[in-house]
């Protein structure tokens, strides 16, 4: 199911739930720090988004598709790490990879809150991670 999806001027989505209602801000701020929320992201890809320690989204959503084969995954966070069910590769809570057999890190997608809204749009910009290029773009 993929929700329908609001687009801004600059190219942004709205993040929305499984029914189609946008995501408020305070509603995944309310949530401890580290807590993971996953929303149906750009193109419909399911993304993670993570409240911070100072407990704020951070800027970077994770997007829930293996660099493998393409297997979503679910957030474990006792080992503080995404597990991909389908061949064990592991990646760390930014998304680098600990163990593959995935070759890349995951996809990131930039997370911009206004007003309360959630906005997602593509990542274009050099990856924190590594420092490159992203490999996506
Ligand atoms: Fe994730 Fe193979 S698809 S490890």
């Amino acid at each position: 199911f993929i929700p329908p999806s609001e687009t801004s001027e600059d190219g942004g989505i709205l993040a929305k739930d499984q029914l189609g209602n946008p995501i408020l801000a305070s509603q995944l701020l309310a949530e401890a720090p580290g807590s993971r929320a996953l929303i149906a992201g750009l193109a419909g890809e399911p993304t993670y988004l993570t409240v911070r320690e100072d407990e704020t989204l951070s800027p970077m959503g994770i997007v829930d598709n293996c660099t493998h084969l393409g297997c979503t995954f679910p957030w474990n966070s006792n080992a503080q790490q995404f597990q991909c069910p389908c061949h064990g590769s592991l990646y760390d809570a930014r998304g680098r990879v600990v163990r593959g057999p995935a070759p890349l890190p995951l996809k990131l997608t930039r997370v911009v809150v206004k007003n309360e809204a959630i906005w997602l749009y593509p990542w274009h910009e050099l990856d924190p991670r590594t420092g490159e290029r992203p490999w996506w773009v």
